[in-house]
């Protein structure tokens, strides 16, 4: 076992991080409060290819491994969890499975201008009656000669009103439930395919979490992702790399509130010293550090399993799981130590104590990760 980054992974680090340092750092607390959605930064991602990560050099991507998008993630994640949540998505839960499961007609209509930043990538499972229980998926996707005729809405989707393709699942025959579901990929500005409400949220403001309303929307055959009614498999496989996406993001936002609380503690001085010499405050640092490095190692880990091909539900759930809790714990702890600068839009760390939050919602919330963990664990 081998702890030590690999040259790529610290090539990559250092690139994310000047990029983010220099273009995303200033922008963050700006679009989280107008929740103006970061299409400038996210073209220049695209040239820096990092909107196809670990998309093979074939197709346009870095074809760079699971731990170096992790790292990429954290990164954004790091300062801003709008920008880190939209490539997220992009890459995890569209990218790779047009990549995956996909034919090269489609890598090369759909995947080539998401990997090249050129579009945005989606992914549209939720709808009113159907999130922590996927399989309950309402929206109908009818054969009609050489299309398919959509019927339905989905709700709280990412960058919903921003992407050019969205990866969609519909049933197409009811009467078989989670085998009866089939993946779509749908473009931006097909006729029937409009949006509802987009959400005011209380983080990642700049995501564009929007509803999708499909009215009598016709998208052609060959829009249909992998084999039919094989949806539901296809869906919790993406959620498997998602979810690891989704914990190094949360790895991400805790790092930034350590990082930002040790500059504090550094900095603030009360009873006559920087607030840091006091043992109160070492020890919230000590612990938060502490989880931070556990939260990291188990997303390393399950990236790792994606990479060599292994089985990696179970991982990828205690990563979501457990960086997730921490994240919320880290932020938390960030603000107390910031006292009442923490609770105002002064400090960064404000912003973080809510993008934190919804790393235990999105992609599966904390509840579903233990079922998924705990039916894994009984298994063995
Ligand atoms: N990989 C591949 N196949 C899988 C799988 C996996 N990880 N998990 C289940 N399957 C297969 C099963 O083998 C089974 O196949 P068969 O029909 O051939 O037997 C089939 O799928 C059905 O499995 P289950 O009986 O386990 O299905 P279930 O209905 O009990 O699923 C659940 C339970 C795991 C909790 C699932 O509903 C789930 O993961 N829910 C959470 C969904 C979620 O994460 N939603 C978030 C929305 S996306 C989002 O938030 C994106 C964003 O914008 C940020």
């Amino acid at each position: 076992m081998d702890f030590n980054l690999t040259k790529e992974q610290q090539m990559v680090r250092d690139l994310v991080r000047e990029f983010t340092e220099n273009e995303i750092k200033p922008i963050a607390a700006e679009i989280d409060e107008s929740g103006e959605y970061p299409w400038p930064v996210l073209k220049k991602m695209g040239e820096l290819n990092i909107m196809g990560m670990t998309v093979p050099k074939e197709w346009g991507g870095a074809g760079v491994d699971s731990i170096s998008y992790s790292i990429a993630i954290e990164e954004i994640a790091k300062v801003c969890g709008s920008t880190s949540v939209i490539m997220a998505v992009h890459n995890s839960v569209c990218c790779y499975p047009i990549y995956k499961f996909g034919n090269d007609f489609q890598r090369e209509k759909f995947l080539k201008p998401l990997v090249s930043g050129e579009q945005i990538g989606g992914f549209a499972l939720t709808e009113p009656g159907a999130g922590s229980d996927a399989g309950a998926v309402r929206m109908k996707a009818i054969p009609d000669g050489d299309e398919y005729v959509l019927e339905g809405n989905k709700i709280f989707i990412t960058s919903g009103t921003e992407a050019g393709v969205i990866l969609l699942l519909a049933s197409t025959d009811p009467s078989k439930g989670t085998r009866g579901l089939t993946a779509f990929l749908v473009e931006k500005g097909t006729p029937g395919f409009s949006y509802g409400t987009v959400e005011n949220k209380m983080g990642v403001r700049a995501s564009a979490t929007a509803e999708l309303v499909f009215e009598n929307c016709r998208i052609p055959k060959e829009n249909l992702l992998g084999e039919l009614n094989q949806g539901f498999q296809i869906g919790m496989t993406t959620l498997d790399a998602g979810r690891i996406g989704i914990a190094a993001q949360a790895v991400g936002i805790a790092q930034g509130a350590l990082d930002e609380s040790v500059k504090y503690a550094k900095e603030r001085e009360q009873f006559g010293r920087p607030i840091g010499k006091f043992q109160a405050i070492q020890w919230k640092l000590a612990e938060m550090a502490t989880k931070i490095d556990a939260a990291r190692f188990l997303v390393y880990k399950a990236a790792y399993l994606k990479d060599m091909g292994k089985p990696h539900t179970k991982e990828s759930a205690m990563a979501k799981l457990y960086a997730s809790k921490i994240a919320v714990e880290v932020a938390n702890q960030a603000v107390q130590i910031h006292g009442g600068y923490g609770y105002t839009k002064d400090y960064p760390v404000e912003r973080f104590f809510r993008e934190a939050k919804i790393t235990e919602i999105y992609e599966g919330t904390s509840e579903i990760q233990r079922i998924v963990i705990a039916r894994e664990v009984l298994d063995q």
